[in-house]
């Protein structure tokens, strides 16, 4: 809750306290929040998501949309970055992804594998780092329909 919404709860609760109720009502228990103002599973929902896209993307040599969809990575890793303890993490993941953004910008497409691959590492890499090895990230097959 912010102190903004909790100055509008004490309002609302001091309007309702009727005048001839002796008893005022306690303040309301502090809120514990975490120190993040967002929750990272919904940032890596997105991730994921955006891992795939860029795979896609990649293989179509379509350069304009891998060059989005990687910015989104990295906006994602850059909010993470500065609303989160994994702050040194994420900036290093942002690192990796400048070789794919090389390749990327350059059109060098028999490159991109590569540089796919080491960003799928990176994510792997910040995974272990955070203790959630468990959540494996992999190069998704390859489309054999074209
Ligand atoms: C800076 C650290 C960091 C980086 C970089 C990172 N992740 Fe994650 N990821 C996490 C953490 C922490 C969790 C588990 C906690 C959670 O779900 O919030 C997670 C969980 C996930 C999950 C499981 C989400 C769920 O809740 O089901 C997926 C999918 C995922 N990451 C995809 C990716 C992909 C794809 C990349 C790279 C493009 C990536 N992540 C890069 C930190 C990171």
């Amino acid at each position: 809750m912010s102190r903004y919404q909790a100055q509008i709860l004490l309002i609302v609760l001091c309007v309702s306290c009727s005048p001839e109720s002796s008893v005022p009502e306690p303040p309301p228990p502090p809120v514990k929040k975490p120190l993040t103002i967002f929750r990272t599973d919904s940032v890596m929902v997105e991730m994921g998501k955006r891992h795939t896209l860029l795979f896609d993307a990649l293989q179509r040599k379509d350069w304009k949309m891998s060059g989005e969809q990687l910015a989104r990575i990295q906006n994602s890793a850059q909010s993470i970055a500065s609303n989160t303890p994994l702050k040194p993490l994420a900036l290093e993941f942002i690192e990796q992804t400048r070789y794919l953004q090389r390749v990327i910008e350059t059109g060098k497409k028999h490159e991109s594998k590569k540089a796919f691959s080491q960003l799928t590492e990176g994510c792997n890499h910040c995974h272990v780092g955070a203790n959630m090895g468990f959540a494996v990230v992999r190069i998704p097959d390859e489309k054999t329909d074209n």
